[in-house]
């Protein structure tokens, strides 16, 4: 085990499409660690399904909702395939910042952090309490209501609230 300290983290996910509660605990692990890259998954077969979004627009509107909520310039979005530990490995992160909202999240996320402690001893998971005002947010509840036709400007970035529009548009 090594008594490195950790100047790197990963903020990974899926973030189809991200929200303001991710955009949360990207902010704060960057005022926890001095580095930050967000990692979006290709998750391609998540839950057997694909994606709402590709992987390069779900980079690219995590980079417009930094910019445009006013989060640190240098934060970095990177895609990856593969295991999230290799990837740290690859870009020299000591750990990976998680959310965590409710009760509910957590055995979803012990069981992810055990594994991948298994394959990666040295990497570190660190969870943040999610904001309460966030507490109830995920992409997926975004996506349901955004395929329902109705706003979801309170739960994401505008750049996201607009892609969201488009995408459903044809469907409503
Ligand atoms: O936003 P999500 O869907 O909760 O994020 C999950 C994610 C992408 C972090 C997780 O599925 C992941 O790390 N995927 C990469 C593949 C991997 O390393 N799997 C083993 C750990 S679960």
């Amino acid at each position: 085990m090594t008594d490195a300290t950790i100047t790197h983290v990963v903020v990974p996910g899926t973030f189809d499409p991200v929200t303001f509660g991710h955009l949360d605990v990207i902010r704060r692990a960057r005022r926890l660690f001095p580095r930050v890259t967000v990692a979006v998954a290709a998750s391609a077969n998540k839950h057997g399904r694909g994606t709402t979004f590709t992987l390069e627009e779900r980079v690219e509107m995590i980079r417009e909702a930094i910019e445009l909520e006013g989060l640190p310039a240098d934060i970095d979005v990177q895609p990856f395939t593969g295991l999230l530990v290799s990837f740290c490995a690859k870009i020299g992160a000591g750990g990976v910042v998680k959310g965590l909202r409710a009760m509910t999240d957590f055995e979803y996320e012990l069981q992810q952090a055990d594994l991948n402690s298994h394959m990666a001893p040295d990497l570190e998971s660190v969870f943040v309490m999610s904001n309460p005002e966030f507490g109830y947010v995920s992409s997926s509840i975004v996506r349901e209501i955004a395929a329902m036709g109705s706003d979801v400007d309170i739960l994401v970035p505008a750049n996201v609230a607009a892609r969201l529009r488009e995408r459903y548009a044809s469907d409503v």
